[in-house]
């Protein structure tokens, strides 16, 4: 059974118009089918205004379709009333964002325990605040920052701020991970760090779905999605992803040759030593 299945997905935004104006009618999503299975990492990819960050809020239950059924999970949003609703994007989905999105003045500890704590407040969850705690450490534990947890996000690098997202969207074990240009505001090495991360949460079974504008980092998916004008236009395999934490350690050993920081050969220990550590994960 698939965790997702969009079947004749359409999204009509009516904009009324001024006095004597008739309204605009903007068709952002004309009929998409789309399945993903468990495990699956697809990348949606698609020029400006194609339907992309649309597909991603009905995905993400933020907004409903026009027309079409979404099942997620074996269980159709579409019908679903709005406590439903919040209750399957809750439970069910894992943001990531571009721009992070922690709490400023709460820890990276505090930030990652913030949706089991939503949780204990339905109803039959017994969960205690000692259990919370040790889940939100192992799910940054997993993203390698447990050393890191009683910092605040100003006190982490883009990268490591944004491993903490990604253990707060894992820390439920929700059915898929949805993030929306999740290394748009990093540098090239901490990209790669964090692609490394969904290839070794994606290794391990999460099902990621990711919008990106860029190629090289589809690359790092298994499938790639295309949509242009709100149809989605192409659905293929990569039969070979790169892999980010290779890519990484190269990455490493020339910006370093570049900067004439060290001896090739210690370097290259450093980033294979790297590359490993985060490897086993
Ligand atoms: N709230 C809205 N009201 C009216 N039209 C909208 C709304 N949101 C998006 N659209 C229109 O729907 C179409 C698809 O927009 P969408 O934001 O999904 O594109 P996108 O692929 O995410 O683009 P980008 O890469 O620039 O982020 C566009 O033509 C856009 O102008
Ligand atoms: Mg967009």
């Amino acid at each position: 059974m698939p965790v997702i299945e969009l079947r004749g997905i359409k999204r009509i935004y009516r904009m009324e118009g001024k006095q004597n104006e008739s309204s605009v009618v903007v068709r952002a999503l004309r009929g998409v089918d789309f399945a993903a299975g468990a495990g699956e990492f697809v990348s949606v990819m698609g020029p400006s205004g194609s339907g992309k960050s649309t597909l991603m809020n009905i995905l993400g239950c933020l907004d409903k379709p026009s027309e079409g059924t979404y099942t997620l999970d074996g269980i159709e949003t579409s019908k679903s009333d709005a406590d439903t609703f919040a209750y399957i994007r809750n439970r069910k989905i894992g943001f990531v964002f571009q721009s992070f999105n922690l709490l400023a003045r709460t820890t990276a500890l505090e930030n990652v325990e913030l949706p089991l704590f939503y949780r204990s407040r339905e109803k039959g969850e017994k969960r205690s605040a000692q259990s919370r705690k040790e889940r939100a450490v192992i799910a940054l534990r997993e993203v390698g920052l447990e050393k890191r947890m009683d910092h605040f996000p100003s006190q982490l690098s883009g990268g490591q701020q944004q491993r903490v997202a990604i253990a707060r969207a894992t820390v439920n074990d929700p059915a898929f991970i949805l993030a929306d240009e999740p290394t748009g505001n990093l540098d090239t090495g901490m990209t790669l760090e964090i692609m490394g991360l969904f290839q070794e949460l994606n290794r391990r079974g999460k099902t990621i779905i990711m919008v990106t504008h860029e190629p090289e980092l589809a690359a790092y998916t298994k499938r790639i999605i295309t949509l242009r004008d709100g149809e989605l236009v192409s659905d293929k395999p990569l039969t070979q992803s790169r892999n980010a934490l290779d890519d990484l350690a190269r990455w490493k050993r020339n910006h370093a040759l570049l900067a004439g920081e060290a001896q090739p050969a210690g370097l290259l220990c450093a980033a294979e030593k790297y590359a490993a550590e985060e490897g086993a994960l």
